[in-house]
């Protein structure tokens, strides 16, 4: 959607395919089903100047388009491994009525070797190679921040065979880049690999930043400044050096469980990703450890969860630390409140064994210990006073480092965080 939408603020014409009857009809009066920061505005402008439009009707929509981008989810089987389910659904009613000389750009994050199988498909149902350009285009939009990636890229990947597909998809980004970004041309494979080996590399970079908080807090170090530090050096970099409960999302876990699957499927095991996962799992024990550690036995304990969704600036509750880490608790007997400033219906759905309060203060009422597990900058400004003084016991466990241990003393906490001091 952020891509439609942004290509279409570009001066694109764009029509976008929606399967589903009850999210097209909101998205033709502009009206999206999640919240994704600036993208409802972004479309209803575009809807307006009739750039953009919505079709149900795949065969349709691509009749006459010069590229054709396939977007859909590529989540992840019980296997592990992602399911192409959706994208072999698309790629065979396009072999339909795809017409010689449009391109199939594949935005969706595919494994090693997709987009060959996409010209298999292809070729199959009577298309060759050459008529077809099938080219990967991967995403790096950060959910929250979307529609800011979007319009600002680090880079964009472009990986085909075709240099006229190539030509003409780079010609769809530079007519709407206001600064110079860099263009990475590659063969598909290597397109593909790109993006699952920079999402993998992100969650090594967070999962050795949780361990690293994890061994401040033993040896009485303060992380923040550790890292601080290591983030000066350009070849480390200041980004994705933020301990927490344990990184998660739509993308992360998916990718990173693909990227392990890939090369298990080729008979080498890849023990640093596997140790990210593993030690993913562990700090989403470790967060309960450390409520444990204010409150005892968890049994007819009271904790309030402030933060529900995978991070800030997003109601996505796909792949949240807040499932599992909430699941550990109700199991050992708590029970659960739960306030989170955008996601509360989507929390309803994930978490049904708690109640999703329609306040922060609501949380700390006759609680035993308060949870932060999502960084909303408004938690930083609430009124810690006030929200102690409703409490059973002041405890808090600061999953995101949004307090200090001053302040939290300040107001009477007993108060346990990632790897401050
Ligand atoms: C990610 C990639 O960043 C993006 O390029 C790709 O296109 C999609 O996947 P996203 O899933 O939106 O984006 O989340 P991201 O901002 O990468 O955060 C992932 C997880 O790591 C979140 O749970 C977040 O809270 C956690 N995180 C991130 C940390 O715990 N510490 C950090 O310093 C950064």
């Amino acid at each position: 959607m952020v891509t439609a939408a942004g290509f279409s603020q570009f001066g694109h014409k764009v029509v976008c395919v929606e399967k589903d009857e009850r999210k097209l009809e909101a998205l033709k009066a502009g009206k999206l089903s999640f919240f994704e920061r600036d993208l409802e505005e972004l479309i209803k402008s575009n809807l307006q100047c009739s750039r953009l439009s919505f079709s149900i009707d795949l065969e349709e929509a691509v009749e006459g388009q010069q590229a054709i981008f396939v977007t859909v989810g590529t989540p992840p089987a019980e296997s592990g491994r992602a399911d192409l389910g959706a994208l072999h659904e698309v790629t065979e009613t396009l072999s339909h009525s795809i017409q010689n000389g449009q391109i199939i750009v594949l935005k969706s994050t595919v494994p090693v070797g997709t987009a060959q199988n996409v010209r298999e498909i292809l070729a199959r149902n009577g298309y060759r190679d050459r008529s077809v350009a099938v080219i990967n285009n991967p995403e790096f939009l950060r959910e929250g921040t979307a529609v800011y990636d979007f319009f600002h890229p680090q880079r964009i990947v472009i990986g085909g065979e075709s240099t006229e597909a190539i030509e003409f998809v780079k010609h769809i980004y530079r007519l709407g880049m206001t600064h110079p970004v860099p263009i990475v041309v590659t063969n598909n494979a290597t397109a593909e690999m790109i993006k699952y080996a920079s999402n993998v590399f992100l969650a090594t970079k967070i999962g050795f930043t949780n361990e690293l908080a994890g061994l401040c807090d033993l040896v009485g170090v303060n992380v923040l400044e550790v890292a601080h530090a290591m983030g000066l050096d350009p070849r480390i970099g200041p980004d994705f050096l933020n301990p927490g409960p344990g990184w998660g999302g739509s993308c992360l876990p998916k990718d990173i469980s693909e990227f392990i699957g890939m090369g298990e499927s080729r008979g080498m095991p890849l023990l640093i990703s596997k140790g990210v996962q593993e030690a993913n799992f562990r700090q989403f024990e470790s967060i309960v450890m450390r409520v444990k550690r204010l409150v005892g036995d968890l049994k007819g304990k009271q904790i309030g969860v402030l933060g529900l969704s995978f991070k800030s600036g997003t109601s996505d509750m796909r792949g949240s630390p807040a499932i599992p880490i909430i699941g550990q608790m109700i199991k050992d007997g708590a029970r659960v409140k739960g306030y989170d400033p955008a996601a509360s219906s989507e929390a309803k759905m994930a978490l049904p064994e708690i109640e999703i309060v329609s306040e922060a203060f609501k949380v700390a009422e006759n609680s035993d210990c308060i949870l932060i597990l999502t960084e909303w900058p408004e938690f930083q400004l609430l009124d810690w006073h006030g929200m102690a003084e409703r409490m059973l016991n002041r405890n808090l466990v600061d999953s995101r480092n949004l307090l200090s241990p001053e302040v939290a003393e300040q107001h009477g906490y007993r108060y346990l965080s990632m790897g401050q001091i």
